[in-house]
């Protein structure tokens, strides 16, 4: 484990009590959360639908300023991706299985402004990202089917994760490794060591949260935390 690399908390609002959002996402920030994770379903490409780009302008109009990291689970993506850009989009993540050029589409974000990523389902091979590396921000490895929060984590990701870890660190380029689904207390330390930089928590999160203290995102966050300087 690289030492210097500095650990990325991602909320996933997709958790979150979606009528209190902007308070939601500023107290998750101010416990210490880095980017805001955001995932988009389309009830084609997966079956559940959730948010749009508007959503994404209204947390940008409602002052929060942190990253905000676009998981698009939809198909096709191309037509969305300058809308999402528009609304203020840091990072525009994709499944290649959703894409009829991925190239494309990965460029399209850039061009777009944003930084581009590809993401992984659980039976999906690396093999894009080998080809794609270039042009690639962020690596995100679902570590769940993709659908649904609360999940249980996957444990053959972390082989993965190590896989991915690999071909970042040969290519020598600024890349994150996001992992995705089922991540919390219990097991990010375990993500850390197998490459993970980024780790997106939804119902760990804000489940938590909720369901004792509404306005402590503190110690779950604090939690995640010394595991990761333990890592
Ligand atoms: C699943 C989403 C995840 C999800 C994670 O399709 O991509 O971001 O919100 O939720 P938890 O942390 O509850 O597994
Ligand atoms: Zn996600």
């Amino acid at each position: 484990m690289n030492a210097k690399r500095e650990y990325w908390i991602a909320p996933s609002i997709l958790a979150a009590d979606l009528a209190r959002l902007g308070e939601e996402v500023r107290r998750a920030l101010a416990a210490g959360a880095d980017i805001v994770h955001f995932d988009v379903m389309d009830n084609h490409y997966v079956p559940n639908l959730t948010f749009g780009p508007p959503l994404c302008a209204a947390l940008r109009k409602h002052g929060v300023t942190a990253p905000l990291d676009v998981h698009l689970m939809v198909k096709p993506v191309d037509r969305i991706i300058p809308d999402f850009a528009e609304a203020g989009a840091s990072y525009i993540s994709f499944h290649p299985e959703a894409s009829e050029h991925i190239d494309r589409s990965l460029r399209l974000i850039r061009d777009s402004g944003c930084r581009a990523g590809l993401v992984f389902n659980p039976a999906t091979p690396l093999d894009v990202l080998r080809h794609e590396i270039e042009q690639v921000d962020l690596v995100l490895l679902m570590s769940v089917n993709p659908g649904f929060g609360g999940q249980k984590f996957i444990p053959a990701t972390y082989e993965k994760l190590r896989e991915a870890r690999k071909l970042i660190d040969d290519s020598g380029r600024d890349i994150r490794l996001e992992v995705d689904g089922g991540v919390g207390v219990d097991n990010i330390a375990e993500a850390a060591r197998a490459g993970a930089d980024t780790f997106v928590a939804g119902s760990a999160i804000f489940g938590a949260a909720q369901k004792s203290d509404p306005n402590d995102y503190d110690s779950v966050i604090a939690a995640m935390r010394g595991q990761l300087a333990r890592a």
